[in-house]
């Protein structure tokens, strides 16, 4: 039987990202094989409201048909051609007309088509570099990031990663990138727990990086607006405004990471948006098809383009770009998926579930001592796990792991990272399915309790 037969190759002949090869022969995952709507169905046909959104991704649900029905429409009609110097494609065309529109408030109004994340990431760091050497600015090579920042697994984005986690097993990275402390107020090195004097005093190192380095050697500070895989870290709201001025006071490009914070997820359309930012460069990707096509983008502001379009030197051309980049099927996923996201008006949904959600989760941790901290900013909510509250020493990883396992025997499932349990349910759930979520949260904490 087509299940048996799963059950039995599970993780035998692949290895999983982000996992130990060994840990997963021995802990096969589950395996999901049918979705609707918010939930997802594993191999024994067991219903779950995905408190996952896929990867932070899947913002509009699994039975999102005008995505899907325009997917196998372009598949009909062009499954591929490439973009690359000399041909392009209609939806590649008109996808960048109406990105354009999309960020016009962003001050962004040009696109480089990318495969995901990570392409992306690497793409803004490139393109900044190129930015000042056509301007003949040729000292400004370096990267300045924030601690517990996540962006992406190529060697540019691992070098700017702020986690030892996603760092320490592929070092030497790229060397001139310099990550500072970040505004989470349950760890810092300045022990201050007030946001807004915790935003000042990481800002005062961001200052004194760039004094260090020498601001005429730095390219970018690369952010994102809320940050996401290092355990949902919402900064005050005073921290990017901030960043924004310092980079333009010493002529260091702002790119924003918005991987995950692009299209709806933190309450606004964008997280720099939310903060009221119009950043250089931003990394788009995941929500952009709805997770159903792996594509992404880097989007441009004028100041940049301006430089590139006008440059008479060989500077100015782009010798970067993936074979996939403006793949005419996920910008025909895009160009569905867009108006999805208008029509829904996903960014107040996931701010009121949102503020929802993390009610849930103060009241899960007034309940549980297992609960050092929760946090949360529209639909990227995550709660912190210790052994202690007082040391505030990490959970244990199998501590953490019956948090997961109680909560899909409830019907959830939730990801677990770390001693952080991280939720980023699709944008449409409503407030039944995030109580849902929460009872189920409650069980598996009860699990992880005794
Ligand atoms: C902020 C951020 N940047 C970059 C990436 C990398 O994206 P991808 O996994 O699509 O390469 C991610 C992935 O989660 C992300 O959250």
């Amino acid at each position: 039987m087509e299940q048996n037969f799963l059950k039995e190759h599970n993780a035998k002949h692949v290895w999983h990202p982000m996992a130990h090869p060994a840990e997963m022969m021995a802990n096969p995952p589950k395996i999901i094989t049918e979705a609707e709507g918010v939930e997802v169905i594993d191999v024994d046909g067991r219903r779950l409201i995905d408190g996952v959104g896929g990867l932070w991704n899947v913002n509009l649900g699994y039975s999102c048909d005008p995505i899907k029905k325009a997917i196998s429409d372009q598949l009909e009609k062009l499954p591929y051609y490439s973009i690359f110097r000399g041909t392009s494609t209609g939806p590649t065309i008109r996808l960048s007309e109406e990105l354009s529109n999309w960020f016009k408030e962003d001050g962004l109004t040009k696109a480089f088509f990318t495969s995901g994340g990570s392409d992306s990431v690497e793409t803004s760091l490139r393109l900044a570099r190129q930015y000042h050497k056509i301007r003949g600015d040729k000292d400004r090579t370096k990267f300045l990031s924030l601690k517990k920042g996540y962006h992406g697994t190529h060697f540019g984005g691992a070098s700017v990663n702020g986690n030892a986690n996603f760092r320490r097993n592929y070092e030497p990275l790229m060397q001139g990138c310099f990550q500072i402390a970040s505004p989470y107020t349950y760890r810092n090195p300045f022990d201050e727990e007030d946001p807004e004097k915790l935003s000042a005093f990481c800002i005062k190192a961001l200052e004194d990086e760039i004094n260090f380095q020498g601001p005429d050697t730095i390219a970018a500070f690369i952010m994102e607006p809320v940050l996401g895989a290092g355990g949902v870290i919402p900064p005050h709201k005073s921290f990017m405004p901030m960043v924004r001025k310092i980079c333009d006071d010493h002529g260091i490009l702002l790119i924003a990471d918005e991987i995950i914070t692009a299209f709806g997820r933190t309450g606004a359309l964008t997280g720099s948006r939310l903060w009221g930012v119009k950043p250089d460069l931003m990394c788009i990707a995941k929500a952009i098809t709805n997770g159903y096509f792996p594509f992404g983008a880097v989007m441009i502001s004028s100041k940049v383009s301006d430089i590139f379009e006008n440059d008479k030197s060989s500077f100015g051309s782009i010798s970067h770009g993936y074979t996939y980049s403006g793949h005419p099927v996920g910008a025909a996923a895009a160009l569905a998926c867009l108006p999805e996201i208008s029509k829904l008006k996903v960014q107040e949904n996931a701010a009121s579930r949102g503020d929802q959600l993390l009610k849930i989760l103060e009241e899960l941790k007034a309940k549980f001592e297992i609960i050092g901290d929760v946090r949360g900013q529209g639909l990227m909510t995550a709660m912190e796990l210790v052994s202690d509250r007082k040391t505030k020493k990490p959970i244990d990883k199998e501590t953490a792991g019956k948090v997961f396992e109680g909560a899909y025997n409830a019907g959830v499932l939730v990801r677990v990272s770390g001693p952080n349990v991280i939720l980023s349910p699709p944008l449409i759930v409503t407030a039944e399915d995030v109580k849902k979520i929460g009872d189920a949260l409650n069980e598996g904490l009860k699990l992880a309790s005794n």
